[in-house]
């Protein structure tokens, strides 16, 4: 058992989910834990206090590293709600089911938008859907207005990278400045990933290394959905095909994708 659970006092059985570069991520009752060897989990303590987050409970340093405790969200990520759509049931409840969360998801990145905060690396699994709630998580590349610790960041996971944060990670090793224009064409990327099972650059090589993939989508490789959908969905489409442009001025917002879908379930044209 880590020592920090006893020294915050926590309650329940220790769960070890997961421990990678540096983060130990424990579930320890409904308390979730997350330590990092650096000052990472601190800093997203930091923004999630500074954003009043419903399920963020404290954090502080250990040595040279940080902790974060928060709330344990019970609920479904982006990646594991899409997995039936994905599957190929072609009806209009699962028509409806994918446009509802995608409105939900892009509200939630709205309000962060609205909050002056950028993600900086949304992806399929830090999208969660609680019952009520849509909850963005692992804040701790977040940029925005109140001053939080500082690292360099240069980028997140590659398949969900836009165009434009690629070629500065190609080309700069200076500290990367992320933008709401950037988490739309994220969060479309985590959508077209997650209904098609395929990321939305096509990868010259799939396997190659990390620049050679984020290369392919510096370049605009994008995949033409028509080869890579489990069947056609042409709201749906119209919306991913709008927020992943290559030219970020092209995007819509967050909020005017949300509305796009609200509009396509309300009319209920989709069906
Ligand atoms: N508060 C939470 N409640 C429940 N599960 C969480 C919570 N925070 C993170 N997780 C789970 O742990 C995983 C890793 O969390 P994340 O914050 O992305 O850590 P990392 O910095 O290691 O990427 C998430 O994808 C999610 O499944
Ligand atoms: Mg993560």
């Amino acid at each position: 058992m880590h020592p920090l659970i006893t020294e915050l006092g926590l309650d329940g059985d220790p769960k070890l989910l997961h421990e990678r570069r540096g983060t130990t991520f424990f579930k320890v009752g409904d308390t979730a834990l997350k330590i990092t060897d650096g000052l990472m989990a601190g800093r997203e303590g930091e923004v999630l206090a500074a954003l009043d987050a419903g399920h963020y409970i404290a954090h502080g340093t250990h040595g040279q590293g940080t902790w974060l405790t928060m709330r344990w969200i019970d609920g479904t990520s982006l990646w594991d709600a899409l997995e039936p759509a994905h599957r190929g049931d072609d009806a209009p409840a699962t028509r409806r089911s994918i446009l509802t969360a995608a409105a939900e998801a892009a509200e939630a990145l709205a309000d962060l938008h609205a909050a002056g905060w950028t993600h900086g690396d949304l992806q399929p699994d830090h999208i969660v859907f609680e019952s009520g709630a849509v909850r963005i998580i692992d804040l701790a590349c977040a940029q925005g207005p109140v001053p939080v610790p500082f690292y360099v960041h240069h980028g997140g996971l590659a398949h969900t990278t836009a165009p434009e944060i690629a070629a500065l990670i190609l080309n700069t090793t200076d500290h990367i400045t992320t933008t709401p224009e950037a988490d739309v064409w994220s969060l479309s990327a985590s959508l077209f990933w997650s209904w098609t099972r395929t990321p939305p650059t096509d990868y010259r090589d799939p396997q190659a290394s990390r620049p050679d993939l984020l290369a392919d989508t510096a370049a605009a490789r994008r995949h033409d959905l028509a080869t890579v959908r489990p069947w056609q969905f042409p709201a749906f489409e119209t919306a991913l095909h709008a927020s992943l442009a290559p030219d970020p001025e092209q995007r819509p917002t967050a909020r005017s994708l949300a509305g796009f879908l609200r509009a396509a379930l309300t009319t209920g044209a989709f069906e």
